[in-house]
């Protein structure tokens, strides 16, 4: 097996603007595109895609996530993630993909989102502080 690259943020960010091209968001015009390193080192990337009845819209980051355990299973951790758009526009992931996210990612995880001035990064934990999480039986 290839030995596990070693972590490159600015690398995962351009595999977020490029999983952005790919957005379906005819609605609001926001294309956004997420990208999850996990702890194997592979990277699993995914975009918004927008439905008509505008509620069932899903995230890039959620996005990112089903596909990442849709393909590789529920034990995979997260250990680094990057959002980007191509609007321009600060663009932090939004409390319903932090609250997804959090079940599956390290609290240290660096999370590196386009901000007012430039790209924001922050553990985590600090994006989620006090999630909600309760240990279920398996
Ligand atoms: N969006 C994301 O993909 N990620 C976020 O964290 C915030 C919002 C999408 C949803 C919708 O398609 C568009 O951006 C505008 O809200």
């Amino acid at each position: 097996m290839d030995a596990k690259k070693p972590l490159n943020l600015d690398e995962l960010m351009e595999q977020a603007r490029g999983a952005a091209l790919k957005s379906y968001s005819p609605y609001s015009g926001f294309r956004v595109g997420a990208a999850l390193r996990l702890t194997s080192g592979e990277i699993i990337t995914g975009t918004n895609v927008e439905n008509v009845s505008y509620g069932l819209t899903i995230c890039a980051e959620r996005s990112a996530l089903v596909r990442a355990v849709a393909e590789l299973g529920p034990e995979i951790r997260i250990e680094a993630m990057a959002v980007a758009n191509l609007n321009d526009a600060a663009s932090a992931p939004c409390g319903a993909c932090r609250q997804m996210l959090a079940e599956f990612t390290l609290p240290e995880a660096p999370v590196v989102f386009p901000s007012g001035d430039g790209v924001r990064k922050m553990a985590f934990r600090e994006l989620l502080p006090e999630a909600f999480a309760v240990k279920l039986p398996r």
